[in-house]
C-alpha cells in the first residue's frame, strides 16, 4: 500500500514549536508515515531576543492587534498530494503569530483548499481564540479543517507570563531570579511533553492509514 504523507508547515520564534513538530514527526514516522517539513521564512525575521522591554512591548502589542508578518511563498505545499497538511506555531498575543496570519491570507486558498488540514498550537497557556481563528481562516480557504491541537507549557501562572516576556526581552531584572526559580523553573516544554506528542504522531499515523481522521480528530 502506498505509503501516506504528511506536510507540517510551521513557524517558531523561539524553538519550542520546532522542538514539539520534531517529536510529532517522530511519532508519524514511526507509524510508516513520510513526513516532510515547510518553515515559514520571515522576509525580514523579528529578531530573538529584542534585546529591549520597550520592543518586546511593541511586538506584543503587534501581534495583539494582528499584524501580519509577510513570509516567503512555501515551495512544498503544492508539490504534492498530501494525506494531511499540519499548520504549527505559537500563540501570539492570543492570536495565531504575525507570519502564519500572513500565509493563511496570502498563500491559504491556493495552497489547502480541499485538502485536510490539522492546526497545531504552541503557547504558555492560551490558545482557544487562535484555534476559533486557524479555523475560520482555513474554512475561509475552502480546507476540511481538524480539531486544533494545542501544546501548553507545564508551567502556569503569574511567573509564567513574565518568564515569557522576559525571554522575548532578553533580559532578567535580577530580583525576579529568584521568583521564577520557584514558580516558573522552566521555559517551554519537557521531554515527556514532546514523548507525549510522539504518541498522538503515532494515533494520527494510525487513523490516517486506517482512513478514518474525521472521525478520529473532528469535533
Ligand atoms: C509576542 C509573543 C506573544 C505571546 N503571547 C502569548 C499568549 O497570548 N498566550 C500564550 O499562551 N502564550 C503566548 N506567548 C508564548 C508562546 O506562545 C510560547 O512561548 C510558544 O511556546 C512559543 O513557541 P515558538 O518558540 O515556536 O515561537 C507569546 C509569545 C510571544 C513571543
Amino acid at each position: 500500500m502506498k505509503p501516506k504523507t504528511v506536510l507540517i508547515i510551521y513557524y517558531s520564534f523561539s524553538n519550542q514549536t520546532l522542538n514539539v513538530v520534531h517529536g510529532l514527526a517522530k511519532g508519524l514516522e514511526e507509524g510508516g508515515v513520510i513526513v516532510q517539513f515547510e518553515q515559514l521564512k520571515p522576509l525580514q525575521p523579528p529578531p530573538f531576543p529584542t534585546d529591549s522591554y520597550i520592543k518586546a512591548l511593541r511586538m506584543m502589542f503587534a501581534a495583539f492587534m494582528r499584524h501580519q508578518i509577510a513570509v516567503e511563498k512555501p515551495a512544498a505545499v503544492n508539490s504534492c498530494d498530501w494525506d494531511l497538511v499540519i499548520c504549527a506555531g505559537p500563540t501570539w498575543s492570543y492570536h495565531p503569530s504575525g507570519p502564519m496570519l500572513y500565509f493563511l491570507s496570502q498563500f491559504a486558498r491556493e495552497s489547502l483548499a480541499g485538502r485536510l488540514v490539522l492546526p497545531f498550537i504552541c503557547c504558555r497557556t492560551y490558545w482557544r481564540l487562535h484555534a476559533w481563528e486557524m479555523r475560520r481562516l482555513l474554512e475561509r480557504a475552502g480546507a476540511r479543517v481538524l480539531s486544533a491541537m494545542a501544546v501548553r507549557h507545564p508551567f502556569q501562572g503569574f511567573w509564567c507570563t513574565f518568564g515569557v516576556f522576559a525571554k522575548l526581552a532578553g533580559k532578567m531584572p535580577h530580583f525576579c531570579q529568584q521568583m521564577l526559580q520557584t514558580y516558573c523553573p522552566r521555559f517551554g516544554y519537557t521531554q515527556q511533553q514532546i514523548e507525549a506528542v510522539r504518541n498522538i504522531g503515532l494515533r494520527l499515523a494510525q487513523a490516517l492509514s486506517e482512513g478514518n481522521m474525521d472521525e478520529k480528530f473532528r469535533i
